[in-house]
């Protein structure tokens, strides 16, 4: 059997405590464009995605939410619309999927941790930081906010934990010979970034173990400590191979090293801690880490704490995965950060999807109906002279182009632009420029619109016992192109692509890489099949107003819980306000429950005689004791929700404010003469 080249490439692994955003899709679709080329060339294609689950920001999360931090991670990589969700929507064929909390990569981290201690790398000494007392949280000085604690505000203290180093200063001249000297770190612009910023100012050695969180990996010898951050994250690339564990034995197979896509804040530990470790374990270094810009909203970052996130879910649903992946490649030059828009994206999807793309084939396949009654006559396909001038075109010999007859000069013109595509798209794709690829596929497009204007098929259908096997092989002409430019969208825009490839009658063997370089392969006999617009115009001021109303609910979902909006709520009409049933409930029973700083447990008397069980997340601001007795407010007809395991059925009601930037909240407690179920209206 034929020995293929297998390419292995990987695009960063999700901290699942924001909401996944559009710049996160965009780096996850870029490289699944990357990887399907790569399949598509008839590469043997291992794709890795994930999650990296471990980290204090985690535990922190998971305690406010009061469930244990691997049910929050659960859900969010596994819940509806989750990390999961969102791949399968977008399209991402990733062939492998790791979360760091993976029994195999705790195993192999432990076993790399170990490996690089006993190679000397690895050595225990103090991390010295700041403290924060109230929130028993360790901070470098950049992460304080003016000086004080960034979650608290309050005043922190000089403080040292024990920690171990790895010895990253020691890989210093090798990991900057290895920037400069070689092609492993692209584009070319972050290599300087990488050397002035931080090799020539000095590498220090990196803090890989932390004392004052519990939620990572334990350096199984000396289990007080967990593995902190990069060296589990990283290492996902050789883990999920099987690197250090038995579950998967990838590692050896030829498919190390592989090619790392990441976003640009990250190129720094992807460039010189990752090859550092790889040098420490003695492994192959990547072979090449690319480090793509962002999409930026009105020039600044996306943040779930700005609000101005922009939901990759809605977006597919309201345009189409296709249409956003397409929007996504061909509009932002992949190694540089661009400014995200709505309307540039309804502009793209106007312009190039629905007018260009969508017109060409809705054209040419209904011509071919009409005229030819869908199939082409017989003699109708590419002439020798014409095989022969896209063969040269390909072959990048000097090809003279002159063919002769009628119409021929834009013949030439329009095969010679198309025969020599897959070598310019290959070019791109070859230098991570996938917005040069598509580039290049809509020169052809365009050459097509007006090959259809300068051939005026509609004028030669009027004699088609004179002009009807020019009209055929003209109509053959736009076929062809459009074959070849689906093909290679196949990678950028796989359901559309493979539409357009059925409409113009395209067999599986003049749909694949060999043939998108081969003029002339569509039968010169082929039927068409007429199917549906691809890609429908779309109302701009109509998307625009709908897209305005979902961000001002999304900014409004974003605004920090527990404080008084400065806005009061939108109105309900009356009957939707009726159907809330708040009823006076008696507290028979309050508990702690187990393994949760937040909750509490109520047993409560509603009136109906059976008793309601509801978990209220108050603990902070109540010992359990205290409310035995009281009379309380409750909506008792919420659905049941599970908390921490337990069943909780309706909400009790408090009052939340803000004073001096703490929360505050105070239970709705009823005078005791009310009785229990007494209805609240
Ligand atoms: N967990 C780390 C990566 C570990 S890899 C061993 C991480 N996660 S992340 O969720 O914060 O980011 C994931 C990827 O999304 C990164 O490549 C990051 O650059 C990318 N993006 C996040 N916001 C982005 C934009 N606004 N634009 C483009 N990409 C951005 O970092």
């Amino acid at each position: 059997m034929e020995n293929k080249r297998r390419f292995y490439i990987t695009t960063p692994i999700y901290y699942p405590s924001d909401k996944l955003h559009i710049g996160h899709t965009y780096c996850t679709v870029a490289t699944d464009a990357i990887a399907r080329y790569h399949r598509l060339k008839g590469e043997e294609v291992m794709f890795l995605t994930g999650t990296d689950e471990h980290g204090q920001k985690i535990e922190d999360k998971a305690r406010e939410a009061g469930v244990t931090p691997q049910q929050y991670v659960d859900s969010i990589v596994t819940a509806p619309r989750g990390v999961l969700d969102l791949w399968k929507l977008m399209n991402i064929s990733n062939d492998r999927f790791i979360r760091t909390t993976d029994d195999y990569h705790v195993k192999s981290i432990q076993y790399i941790f170990r490996k690089m201690y006993d190679n000397g790398d690895i050595y225990k000494g103090t991390y010295k930081g700041k403290y924060c007392k109230p929130c028993e949280s360790f901070w470098t000085e950049s992460q304080l906010k003016d000086g004080c604690c960034p979650d608290c505000g309050r005043p922190v203290t000089d403080a040292e934990e024990e920690a171990y180093f790895f010895r990253l200063s020691k890989y210093a001249d090798k990991i900057q010979h290895l920037l400069e000297d070689t092609d492993f770190l692209e584009p070319r612009s972050r290599v300087n970034e990488m050397v002035n910023n931080f090799i020539k100012p000095g590498l220090e050695d990196l803090c890989v173990s932390r004392t004052s969180f519990t939620w990572g990996i334990p350096v199984d010898f000396d289990p007080k400590h967990v593995v902190y951050v990069w060296v589990d994250a990283l290492s996902n690339y050789i883990t999920a191979l099987g690197y250090g564990n038995d579950k998967y034995d990838d590692y050896d197979k030829g498919w190390w090293p592989g090619v790392n896509i990441v976003g640009k804040e990250i190129v720094r530990f992807h460039s010189i801690i990752w090859p550092a470790m790889l040098m420490s374990l003695g492994e192959p270094l990547p072979k090449k880490v690319f480090g793509h810009g962002w999409l930026l909203l009105d020039g600044g970052k996306m943040s779930k704490s700005k609000g101005n996130v922009v939901d990759p879910y809605l977006l597919a649903e309201m345009f189409g995965v296709d249409a956003l992946r397409f929007f996504l490649l061909r509009t932002f030059p992949f190694g540089s950060d661009g400014n995200f828009s709505n309307e540039a994206l309804i502009q793209t999807i106007n312009v190039d999807l629905a007018n260009d793309l969508g017109n060409l084939l809705s054209r040419t396949v209904s011509m071919v109906g009409k005229y030819f009654g869908g199939q082409l006559p017989e003699g109708s396909g590419a002439t020798e002279a014409e095989r022969a001038l896209a063969a040269a075109v390909a072959g990048d010999e000097a090809a003279d182009g002159a063919l002769h007859g009628e119409g021929c000069q834009f013949d030439g013109e329009l095969i010679g632009l198309t025969a020599g595509l897959r070598n310019r798209y290959e070019d791109a794709m070859e230098h991570y420029a996938p917005h040069n690829a598509l580039a290049e596929i809509f020169k052809v497009i365009d050459r097509a619109n007006k090959y259809i204007d300068e051939n005026a098929p509609w004028v030669l259908a009027k004699d088609m016992e004179a002009n009807g096997s020019r009209l055929a092989h003209v109509m053959y002409n736009l076929l062809e192109s459009l074959r070849v430019c689906a093909i290679l969208l196949t990678p950028f825009i796989p359901q559309s692509a493979a539409e357009v490839l059925r409409q113009i009658g395209a067999c599986e063997a003049c749909s694949t890489w060999d043939s998108a370089g081969t003029w002339g392969s569509l039968p010169g006999t082929v039927t068409v099949r007429r199917g549906d617009n691809l890609f429908p115009r779309i109302d701009v001021d109509k998307a625009l107003k709908e897209l305005e109303e979902a961000a001002a609910a999304a900014k409004k979902a974003a605004l920090p819980e527990l404080e008084i909006e400065p806005q009061l709520e939108e109105k309900v009409d009356f009957d939707t306000f009726c159907k809330s049933d708040f009823r006076a409930v008696k507290v028979k029973d309050c508990q702690p429950v187990k393994k949760s700083e937040k909750l509490l447990k109520f047993t409560l008397d509603d009136g109906t005689g059976v008793d309601r069980q509801i978990l209220s997340g108050i603990a902070r601001w109540y010992k359990p004791e205290e409310l035995i007795g009281k009379t309380l407010m409750a909506i008792v007809n919420l659905p049941p929700r599970k908390m921490m395991g337990q069943e909780s059925n309706g909400m009790l009601i408090s009052a939340v404010h803000t004073e001096k930037g703490e929360e505050c909240l105070n239970l709705l407690i009823l005078d005791d003469k009310i009785p229990a179920g007494a209805k609240m209206c």
